[in-house]
């Protein structure tokens, strides 16, 4: 159970030109920290500097430039995260209009992404989660990677050896007619090896997530039976390389590698129907937020770090009685720090027991003020 004398993942936040933030600061975050205003007032943009201090990039947009605030240059993010043993640790991120941008982390400058992503695990509860039942099967693979990479550092070297892999064996297939085959078949022990390595840590990873998330389910939407299944990116009654030799034909016409560990996803199931086609509105949000949540729980039990759940309009879709267990299970997380937007803050505090673990800033007109629950 949360214990709320323990110091959250983040402890404050420093927000320059971030949409219509010009600036504000966050000081003495809690684990549990609502953001409440007017619609347009700046609330999602707050959420979406947290985003850039852990990922250098928005979660809205792949335009950068809309992030930062009209008729400015850059924007500049900054928080202090809670170290081992308590040590504060200073984060920045700066991006400009030019594309160039700064990261530094404990005093260092680095241009490694990974570097930052590894510190601070977000997790992020908004309309476009919704994309994990209805996108198609990469936006599961990249969700299921997300928990992956945390969890395993070997990951990201095999995942970039089998992408090297592919990209030459693709060239090749497209060119078969020209050069000769054996350019092709020169790279499938590359994508066999990587791939093999791949599907075994995710496989690992993946019983842990379906465990937590049958479990966060039951207490979500225990009325419905609906389960995960992962599917590795081959079928393995055949064996990764039979089925890479049977597909030839088929990748020489088409252009593309269509067996391996690049075409992994998950299936999420009521009973034996599609999810998305079967559960409303309502329970579609119990059955991603299940997820979400069960990927923290998974990465925490086999990582043992804390992370940051971002979520963007919570009472979205959701009865009074729905919120209510979906706030209780958020709350018992004890290594997640949350950040809630809403429009009215009474639908949340109205529902929270442990007000000493909470704190509320108001936005308008993007100016955030640290307010307290009357
Ligand atoms: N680059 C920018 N520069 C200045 N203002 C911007 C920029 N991009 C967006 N805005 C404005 O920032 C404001 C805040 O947007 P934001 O999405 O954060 O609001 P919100 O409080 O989440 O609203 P809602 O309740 O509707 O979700 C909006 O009024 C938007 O028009
Ligand atoms: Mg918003």
């Amino acid at each position: 159970m949360f214990k709320s004398e323990e110091l959250p993942l983040l402890q404050n936040i420093v927000i320059k030109c971030v949409r219509n933030i010009s600036s504000a600061e966050l000081n003495s975050l809690k684990k549990i920290n609502i953001i409440y205003g007017r619609n347009g007032s700046g609330k999602t943009s707050v959420l979406e500097a947290i985003n850039i201090l852990g990922l250098a990039r928005s979660f809205r947009t792949a335009k950068f430039n809309a992030v930062i605030k009209e008729n400015e240059d850059f924007c500049m993010v900054h928080g202090t995260l809670t170290g081992r043993r308590e040590r504060a640790i200073p984060v920045g991120v700066i991006r400009k209009r030019n594309k160039e941008f700064l990261i530094k982390i404990d005093g260092q400058k680095t241009s490694s992404i990974h570097l930052l992503a590894e510190r601070i695990p977000i997790q992020i509860l908004n309309s476009d989660t919704f994309q994990i039942l209805e996108g198609g099967p990469i936006v599961r693979r990249k969700f299921l990677d997300w928990g992956v990479f945390h969890v395993e550092q070997e990951f990201n070297h095999y995942w970039r050896r089998l992408m090297r892999a592919l990209k030459q064996r693709n060239e090749a297939l497209r060119h078969a007619k020209i050069r000769r085959l054996d350019a092709v078949r020169l790279w499938d022990k590359e994508i066999l090896t990587t791939s093999k390595v791949i599907d075994g840590i995710r496989e690992n990873y993946f019983a842990v997530l379906e465990k937590n998330f049958s479990g966060i389910n039951k207490r979500l939407i225990g009325d419905l039976d609906v389960e995960i299944e992962y599917f590795p990116g081959w079928d393995k009654r055949k064996g990764l390389e039979e089925h890479i030799s049977e597909k030839l034909e088929i990748d020489l016409k088409r252009g593309f590698t269509s067996v391996g560990a690049h075409r992994a996803t998950f299936d999420i199931k009521n009973g034996k129907n599609d999810a998305k086609l079967d559960l409303s509105r309502g329970q579609q949000k119990l059955a991603v937020a299940s997820l979400v949540i069960a990927h923290g729980l998974a990465v925490n039990e086999m990582s043992g770090k804390h992370l940051l759940y971002l979520v963007d309009d919570l009472p979205a879709e959701l009865d009074d009685i729905n919120l209510s267990t979906l706030l209780l299970v958020l709350i018992e997380l004890d290594f997640a720090q949350i950040f809630i937007t809403c429009i009215n803050v009474d639908t949340i505090i109205s529902k929270l027991s442990i007000i000493d673990a909470v704190k509320l800033f108001h936005v308008k007109h993007g100016e955030v003020v640290e307010t307290v629950a009357s």
